[in-house]
C-alpha cells in the first residue's frame, strides 16, 4: 500500500507540524494512517470515490510516476540499503529479500487459493501473481507473465497474464466481483482500455478462462493486517512446479534473466 506524501503531511497538521514530530512519531502517524486506508478499502461505499479526471489531475503533485515498481521507492524517508542476494539465488530468496512490499499480500491470496482447493498451477499463480510490482506496476499481468513464464507450468503463466484483465469484469457465478478498491485507484467512472476489453473478451471463450478468473477470485482487495501467512506453507508446491534454474535466477541466460539481475541490484546506475 502507497501513501501519498502530501496528503500524509496534511493529515498530520501540515508541514510545520511534521518538522516538529520524531521519526518514531512520524512512523507512529504513517502506521495510523495505513491501517485507516485498510479500513476505508474494506468499509468505503460508493458516492466518496475519485472520477478519473480527479487521479489525471494527482500526475504532477508527486515525484513518481504511478507505474514505478516498489523497489525503487522509499514508503517512508529514504531507500534502505538491501541485503546482498546469494549466488545462486532462488525463488524463495526473492521472496525473502526482494519481495517486501508485494510478499504480504499474494501469501495471502495464495493461502485463500489453497484453502479453496484450487489446483496447484493456480495456487502458484496466486502467489505469483502481483510480485512483479516490485518492477513494475504498469501492465504488470503481462510484466509478471513474461517474468515467470520459462520457470512455472503454461497454465500458471496464462493466469498471472490476464488476471490483469479480468479484475475489471465481474463475474458473480464464479464468485468475482468488480471491487471498490478499483474504484479508489482508478476512478468510479474508470473504463478499461480497449486492449483490456479486447483481451477480456479473447479470454472470456478461452477454455482456460477459469485459470485467471481464479486469480481474481483469490485474490485480496480488502488485505487483513491480522492475517499472516508464511511462505513455508507453499514450500511443496514450489518445489513441484516451479523449475528453479540451478544457475540462479538472473543468471541462466534465459530470455528474462535480466528482468531478475534487476530485481537483485535495483541500486546499479545503469
Ligand atoms: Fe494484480
Ligand atoms: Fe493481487
Amino acid at each position: 500500500m502507497s501513501i501519498d506524501r502530501r496528503t500524509f503531511i496534511a493529515s498530520v497538521g501540515g508541514s510545520a507540524a511534521f518538522a516538529l514530530m520524531t521519526p518514531s512519531e512520524k512512523a507512529d502517524a504513517l502506521e495510523a494512517q495505513m491501517q485507516q486506508r485498510l479500513n476505508e478499502a474494506s468499509t468505503q461505499t460508493s458516492g466518496k470515490f475519485p472520477t478519473v479526471a480527479d487521479i489525471e489531475a494527482q500526475i504532477e503533485k508527486g515525484p513518481v510516476r504511478s507505474g514505478v515498481g516498489n523497489i525503487f521507492v522509499a514508503r517512508r524517508g529514504n531507500v534502505q540499503r538491501l541485503a546482498p542476494m546469494p549466488e545462486k539465488p532462488s525463488l524463495v530468496d526473492f521472496f525473502k529479500l526482494r519481495f517486501m512490499a508485494t510478499s504480504n499480500h499474494v501469501l495471502q491470496s495464495a493461502n485463500r487459493a489453497m484453502k479453496n482447493g484450487m489446483s496447484e498451477e493456480i495456487t502458484l499463480a496466486c502467489l505469483l501473481h502481483d510480485v512483479v510490482q516490485e518492477l513494475i506496476k504498469v501492465d504488470h499481468g503481462w510484466w509478471g507473465a513474461q517474468l515467470f513464464e520459462p520457470y512455472v507450468p503454461e497454465k500458471t503463466a496464462f493466469a498471472i497474464r490476464y488476471h490483469q484483465a479480468l479484475r475489471f469484469y465481474s463475474d458473480p457465478a464464479n464468485g468475482y466481483e468488480y471491487p471498490d478498491m478499483y474504484r479508489r485507484i482508478f476512478g468510479e467512472d474508470y473504463k478499461p482500455e480497449p486492449y483490456i476489453e479486447a483481451t477480456y473478451r479473447m479470454v472470456r471463450r478461452h477454455k482456460w478462462y477459469l485459470e485467471p478468473r481464479m486469480v481474481t477470485t483469490n485474490d485480496l482487495y480488502a488485505f487483513d493486517p491480522q492475517v499472516h501467512v508464511e511462505l513455508e506453507q507453499f514450500l511443496d508446491v514450489i518445489g513441484r512446479r516451479f523449475k528453479q534454474p540451478k544457475e540462479g535466477l538472473g543468471f541462466d541466460g534465459s530470455p528474462v534473466a535480466h528482468m531478475w539481475r534487476s530485481l537483485s541490484r535495483p541500486d546499479a546506475p545503469l
